[in-house]
């Protein structure tokens, strides 16, 4: 007996000492969704469980007298921006499409995500007709505060489009979030997922019908912090795309086809959507072997060929440590993004058994290590060996710029928070599974409030990592 406990002791330990354990997945996908209870608008239900947030932004809409509670704040301010929050509930629901049967227990969270967002877009989208409510909060006015969203103070100014300042790109895309949530919510409520299936078609036709940037008639209230820089022609394919997804009109196909060429993006994130309708338009070409979409498989490869390290047409940069590196602003979300879409992609190659070449040929194996290895710099296999997940880990950002998190449980009005901004301690409130902007192109992370390019949080950096964590949670075996 000894000695057999001796050799599982003695096996256990080497196996801990020379394996290269991957990080644990399981646990990492379960905190990348509870990261979404530490940004909730409106009333907290009881079994709300980062406790040190409470209920807030519950007028939110009766200036308009509306009711616009609800929803997510997008990162570390109070501001209720529907653009990137449409764009998180779509990424959530495409991860929730393709991974959530290796969710296990995370499944019924995934939902809960997906509608706490989808319950305030279909607010936004019906509670006054021939209006889409697009946000809520002064962003401008909210910036110059460092306070809880528990105890803002600041104007709830409630914001829209409409035939008059329309906005193509915020409609498409909250239209994309719908029709993408519908198909989560078609087997388990399907009175809901109708309802959102019906709304998604209506915001879609009214961002068709009525062509026009957001920013054009928002200006400064989205400007520069959601400026619909690409313009909205990427929303109107993503948007049709999911809604071709949803319902198999032909009439979205002919609207696709309609919009001519894309752009030829090397980046996918809340303002640029080519590259994620490419490879959702590909699922087509792939799995269905519809040679309709041919053009947009050959566009979704012609991305990836952007993105692999040894590609010749590749414009992507990589650090020294191995980080994809987009951009000195929130750089994990383009990673994130980037990485679900070389994981989904792979999983369609590996369905159909298809090659394709970047100067040589390219499996689904090389995507999938790819994705890998972003996803294990991310949690922890990188240069600082720090987890870049919040509560994930030994090592993580400990000064993360968020309000609620950065303050203690008391009312300081305006400007009384803002000692505990400049402060170098720790903040009061660990805002589990919150993945910050990451680390710069030298892989290094100063973890300062103020570095906020690299220390905010934000909803869309979490909800593309959902799906890719849950590939790997199960063995990464789809
Ligand atoms: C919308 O914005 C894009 C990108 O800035 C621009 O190219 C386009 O002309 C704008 N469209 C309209 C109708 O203003």
């Amino acid at each position: 007996m000894t000695s057999l406990f001796f050799l599982v002791f003695l096996f256990s330990s080497l196996l801990t000492q020379y394996v290269d354990a991957s990080p644990n997945y399981v646990d990492a996908l379960s905190k990348s969704l509870l990261f979404f209870q530490g940004q909730r608008s409106g009333p907290l239900p009881p079994d709300q469980k980062i406790s040190w947030r409470a209920s807030s932004g519950l007028s939110d809409g009766s200036s308009a007298n509306v009711d616009l509670t609800g929803g997510y704040y997008d990162a570390g301010d109070n501001v209720k921006f529907n653009f990137p929050m449409a764009f998180t509930t779509t990424m959530l629901s495409w991860s929730t499409l393709e991974y959530g049967d290796q969710m296990g227990p995370e499944l019924k969270n995934a939902r809960v995500n997906i509608r706490w967002a989808t319950d305030y877009l279909l607010k936004c989208a019906t509670a006054t007709p021939g209006k889409l409510y697009v946000g809520v909060g002064d962003p401008n006015a909210d910036h110059k505060c460092w306070e809880r969203p528990e105890d803002m103070d600041t104007p709830r100014t409630v914001y829209s489009v409409s035939s008059s300042n329309p906005g193509s790109d915020v409609a498409a895309e909250t239209a994309a979030a719908m029709a993408a949530a519908s198909m989560v919510f078609r087997e388990v409520d399907s009175e809901y997922s109708i309802l959102l299936l019906s709304t998604a078609k209506n915001v879609m036709q009214f961002a068709i019908q009525y062509i026009g940037n957001y920013s054009d008639s928002l200006s400064s209230s989205v400007c520069p912090f959601y400026c619909s820089y690409s313009g909205y022609k990427d929303e109107l394919m993503w948007g049709a795309a999911w809604l071709l997804k949803a319902t198999n009109d032909p009439y979205y196909k002919n609207y696709i086809e309609s919009l001519g060429g894309g752009g030829q993006p090397d980046s996918f994130n809340w303002d640029s959507k080519y590259a994620g309708a490419y490879v959702l338009l590909s699922q087509r070409a792939l799995l269905n072997r519809d040679g309709n979409y041919e053009l947009y498989k050959q566009e979704a490869e012609s991305f990836i060929c952007k993105i692999l390290p040894n590609s010749p047409s590749s414009s992507t940069h990589y650090t020294q440590g191995g980080l994809m590196y987009k951009s000195p602003q929130s750089n994990l979300q383009h990673v994130t993004a980037i990485t679900f879409l070389l994981t989904t992609y792979a999983k369609y190659m590996k369905a159909t058994q298809h090659t394709f070449y970047c100067g040589n040929s390219v499996n689904p194996e090389a995507l999938i290590t790819l994705s890998k290895q972003q996803v294990d710099y991310i949690l922890g296999e990188n240069p600082k060996k720090m987890s870049y997940m919040v509560g994930f880990g030994s090592k993580f950002p400990m000064r993360i710029h968020h309000r609620a998190s950065s303050l203690p449980s008391k009312s300081l009005g305006c400007g009384g928070g803002f000692k505990y901004y400049e402060t170098q301690n720790p903040n009061p409130n660990i805002l589990t599974g919150a993945i910050v902007g990451g680390p710069d192109q030298n892989d290094k992370y100063p973890d300062r409030r103020d570095g906020y390019g690299l220390s905010e949080p934000a909803t869309y950096i979490n909800a593309a990592f959902v799906g890719t964590l849950a590939y790997f949670a199960s063995g990464g075996s789809v």
